[in-house]
């Protein structure tokens, strides 16, 4: 006795075939099926739909059909992507290409052409939190800040504040396009990676958006951008390699940067620097604990990596010996900034300022260094090689 489904009025076209896909899943390949129902052209359309799909048609009145192989050849070799929950895979297959992480994968699709397939070179514990609290922590760059608020400080500090968010802008527009060239070769197993990049890049976005801003306020126009600083920048674009490129821009640079936006939160003159530096600060913290954390992971996993981000500092050292590094417009801005006027008191104040900063950043080089694995000696040479642009 064949098993029946009754599609009553449906026709095989307007939905039927769900029904009988249904019927027929239960059912063993060479078992038969009654397909019952009042439309007129139930039987020619379930005739064509049983050669598309790889039953045989039996005929009859009711008809019935025998259920064919094809289904299960299809599936046939079909692998899981991993597991859905839980860790990613060590490594990820190129074939299962964009399939979800978890999904049943039909064997046959085109591979994807991800630069890194090996967890180890991508990772970290802390990714799926860090995403999630990106994810939680966007803000609007409309509503953030006060934008109407007045601005009326001295021009020579006004001058300072346009010309330190001038540099603050093309640092930023480094640390925006550098995790959006990483997440583009990431291979999407380890999606929690490429989340997060995404958001990092988003806040990037943001910074360059409320430095910009905040340089415009005063209307005029913005400052210098100096050759040494954006050769500077340049050399974290090139670098070809995740973990070295994550080390030099969020270990080293956004890390560095991290004390910057504090002391300039410290010193701000007016209420929209503070609150743009004090936003900024909050999102580097992230970039910064996801560099640190993924680097620490790879070392782990292999202390010989430890040589390769040596060697990445003494390269780019090397490079960047013969260009001036931070330009001096900055520096000075900086000085004038924590001074707020030009008696020579204030200016000394100022400058101490500055190389008390200089020392807060060599520090927390060092010990991020020392977390990553390199002894105290090594990490306090590497913190002097980093390039004087502080990104
Ligand atoms: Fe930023
Ligand atoms: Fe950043």
């Amino acid at each position: 006795m064949p098993a029946t489904t009754g599609l009553e009025g449906l026709g095989l076209d307007t939905g039927g075939h769900l029904l009988v896909e249904h019927a027929l899943a239960t059912l063993p390949p060479g078992d038969q099926l009654t397909v019952t129902g009042r439309d007129p052209a139930l039987s020619i359309h379930l005739a064509a739909w049983c050669r598309a799909q790889g039953h045989r048609f039996d005929g009859g009145d009711p008809p019935v059909i025998t259920k064919g192989q094809a289904g299960q050849q299809r599936w046939h070799g079909a692998v899981r992507a991993g597991e859905a929950a839980g860790p990613p895979r060590r490594s990820a297959d190129p074939r299962w290409g964009l399939a979800a992480r978890g999904a049943l994968v039909e064997a046959g699709g085109p591979p994807i052409g991800a630069e890194w397939a090996d967890r180890d070179h991508v990772w970290a514990d802390i990714a799926p939190k860090l995403y999630a609290a990106a994810a939680a922590a966007q803000w609007d760059p409309a509503t953030a800040a006060d934008w109407s608020a007045p601005i009326a400080l001295p021009a020579e500090v006004e001058h300072a504040v346009v010309q330190i968010m001038t540099y603050l802008v093309e640092n930023e527009q480094a640390a925006l396009i550098i995790p959006a060239r990483l997440l583009s070769q990431i291979h999407p197993h380890f999606r929690e990676v490429m989340q997060l990049l995404a958001t990092q890049a988003a806040d990037e976005a943001r910074h360059v958006e409320v430095f910009t801003r905040r340089a415009m306020l005063s209307g005029g126009p913005l400052g210098t951008s100096g050759a040494g600083g954006r050769a500077s920048l340049q050399t974290l674009l090139s670098e070809p390699d995740f973990t070295t490129a994550s080390f030099l821009l969020s270990v080293l640079g956004e890390g560095t940067f991290v004390d910057l936006l504090r002391f300039l939160h410290r010193h701000a003159p007016d209420p929209v620097t503070a609150d743009v530096t004090r936003l900024a600060l909050r999102d580097e913290a992230r970039h910064v604990a996801f560099g640190v954390a993924h680097t620490a992971h790879t070392a782990r996993a292999d202390p010989g990596y430890l040589g390769v981000l040596r060697q990445a500092v003494e390269r780019r050292h090397a490079a960047l010996l013969n260009t001036a590094g931070l330009g001096s417009e900055v520096f000075d801005a900086l000085i004038l900034l924590a001074a707020g006027s030009w008696e020579p008191q204030a200016i000394s104040r100022g400058w101490q300022a500055v190389q008390l900063l200089q020392q807060t950043m060599d520090e927390g080089r060092r010990r991020r260094l020392a977390y990553i694995g390199f002894p105290a000696g090594e990490a306090a040479e590497l913190s002097a090689l980093h390039t004087r642009n502080f990104m």
